[in-house]
């Protein structure tokens, strides 16, 4: 190589005029771009391999040194503003391609056209009020209890034994919490430790019905959720008797169903109650005559009742010698299917509209 031809291209490849008309057009190209599809083509433009800057770059190889590195760094620089500049728009783009993509998903809830449906409650909802309406006109108290329970309350103060099969932990969730006093946690399995929590209060007599949710380590099917809804009755009071629990129960049968419905009691067994008894009512569905819901036997069974055991009076601290008490517990559930003819408890948490809004 001369030393002439040394000299003249150790000349810049670039003016600073130049430079600067070439980050103007990039930049102009990158902040157009409306999408992120156009930026990436636009970055391809301003700095790609066939860019006006690219070329400026290959040129770099005939300086000295000394020259290659004053128009190396100011090429570097501008690369760095470019690329700081693709990246802050990809940015916004992104996010406003997000935010378009949400309120095209976007749901109204609260949406209700004219003359369509409002929303009401659910039909559970209902049957749970109108059995409390029914309870309140015969002068219960409506009481409410926790679902996150002790072992205490949903097992031992109910004489449930530790080697009890209800016990056993395919029928129960456990929870994997650590109480203050060391207590074993679980979702309520039924609602009878409302019966524990009202008797420890120690305000008698009791008469108290306690509504709400319940879990049971069940698959879904037409006649099993895993969370389902009960409600309890609990009197105690001076010399009751399982005359009044009987009476009781055919008074709300009838203020639920109607004068014609018949009940009876059938022995049974749960350890909190002695002596225990199942309470059917008659078929709804067959009027009776016996048809497959009832299994042909004309009734259907609704819940577990019974004169509340002594240990559990005992286990509670109220004297068994002087208070005593019936009790009762079934599915609301199973109720309001069987008021309403409906096949499927599974319908009631599928949130078909359709089903919904016939009730
Ligand atoms: N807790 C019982 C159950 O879930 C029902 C019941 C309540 C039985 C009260 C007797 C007394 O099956």
């Amino acid at each position: 190589m001369s030393g002439g031809a040394v000299a003249s291209s150790d000349e810049l490849p670039f003016t600073p005029a130049e430079l600067a008309e070439i980050e103007a057009e990039a930049r102009a190209g990158l902040e157009a771009a409306a999408g992120l599809g156009a930026l990436a083509e636009a970055e391809r433009q301003a700095l790609g391999k066939r860019s006006r800057f690219s070329l400026l770059y290959q040129q770099l190889g005939r300086l000295s040194p000394e020259r290659r590195k004053e128009a190396g760094q100011r090429l570097h620089q501008l690369r760095r503003r470019l690329e700081d500049l693709v990246e802050e728009r990809r940015h916004l783009l992104l996010e406003a391609e997000r935010l378009a993509r949400l309120e095209a998903d976007r749901l109204d809830l609260t949406e209700v056209l004219p003359g369509e449906l409002a929303g009401h409650l659910h039909l559970v909802t209902l049957v749970t009020e109108r059995l409390e309406d029914v309870f309140v006109g015969m002068g219960y108290e409506i009481a409410e209890g926790p679902e996150l329970e002790t072992d205490w309350y949903n097992f031992q103060a109910l004489n449930i034994g530790v080697d009890h099969p209800a016990r056993a932990s395919t029928d129960t969730f456990f929870v994997d919490v650590e109480g203050e006093d060391g207590a074993d946690y679980l979702l309520r399995t039924h609602t009878s430790p409302v019966q524990v929590h009202l008797l420890e209060r120690g305000r008698l007599p009791i008469y108290a019905v306690a509504p709400g949710l319940v879990y049971r380590r069940d698959t879904a099917d037409a006649t099993h959720l895993p969370g389902f809804h009960q409600i309890e009755g609990l009197a105690v009071d001076h010399c009751i008797t399982m005359g009044d629990l009987a009476g009781t129960i055919e008074s709300f049968v009838h203020a639920l169903f109607g004068s014609e419905v018949s009940t009876r009691l059938r022995p049974g067994y749960f350890p909190f109650t002695e002596p225990s008894a199942e309470f059917e009512i008659s078929c709804q569905i067959c009027g009776g005559e016996g048809c497959r819901t009832c299994s042909m036997t004309g009734w259907i069974e609704l819940g577990g009742c019974g004169m509340v055991h002594p240990n559990v009076l005992l286990a509670t601290g109220v004297d068994p010698e002087e208070w005593s008490g019936f009790a009762f517990g079934f599915g609301v559930d199973r109720l309001a299917t069987m008021r309403h003819g409906i096949a499927d408890l599974r319908s009631f948490v599928e949130n078909d509209i359709r089903f919904l809004s016939q009730f």
